[in-house]
């Protein structure tokens, strides 16, 4: 008997291409498949793209909240724990979770970061990498603990820094990989396997 998919939930706050890639790879074999598409900007133009693809999706938003992080969070978390999700994909998800949200989902929240973390935690990463001089970029698949952007690495990819790299075009060379590896490394996590993903 083949066991039930894992359930994914996947919070967004923009465009939500790496949550389209996500999307699409939980076809088939995968272990896993899409229960919910979330978001803190019920504009996000992410949503339309994933009702179209026939996934559930809500919106709560956190504006109303005036920086109450507390209430934002037990709101989000009502459609959230209404889908029962196994394990949460935070994919442009650009709102700070708190200590208590980010312990419900211990163990099974995944964030994708557009640096090669410990570098550059935080905002602005790709030109924070060109003014540093750094000779190669990339992303960081990595679970979420309480500490921003420092829980432990399931994957990373790089790229080169090109001459003449502007922030833009460096940011889209990194996304490309971000759509590889982000699929990449849940495919390996909804099977149980935790052992880091290396691209290219
Ligand atoms: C991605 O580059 C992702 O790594 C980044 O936001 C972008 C979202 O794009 N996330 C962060 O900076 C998190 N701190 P998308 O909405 O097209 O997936």
């Amino acid at each position: 008997m083949t066991a039930a998919p894992r359930r994914v939930a996947i919070l967004i706050s923009g465009g939500g291409s790496n949550m389209l890639r996500l999307v699409e790879s939980m076809v088939g074999d995968h272990p896993a498949r899409p229960v919910l598409v979330l978001s803190n900007d019920p504009a996000a133009t992410g949503l339309e793209k994933a009702r179209a693809l026939g996934v559930p999706t809500a919106a709560v938003d956190h504006r109303p909240f005036a920086g109450d992080r507390a209430a934002f969070e037990a709101a989000l978390l009502q459609p959230l724990l209404a889908a029962r999700p196994d394990i949460v994909c935070l994919a442009g998800f650009m709102r700070v979770l708190t200590p208590d949200f980010v312990a419900r989902f211990a163990g099974r929240m995944l964030n994708i970061h557009p640096s090669l973390l410990p570098k550059y935690p935080g905002l602005h990463t790709h030109q924070r990498a060109l003014d540093a001089g750094d000779a190669e970029a990339g992303c960081t698949v990595h679970e979420v603990t309480a500490d921003l952007d420092a829980g432990p690495a399931l994957g990373q990819a790089r790229v080169p820094v090109l001459p003449g790299d502007s922030a833009d075009s460096l940011s889209a060379r990194v996304l490309a990989m971000e759509h590889r590896l982000y699929p990449a490394v849940l495919r390996r996590f909804a099977a149980g396997d935790r052992t880091p993903v290396s691209l290219p």
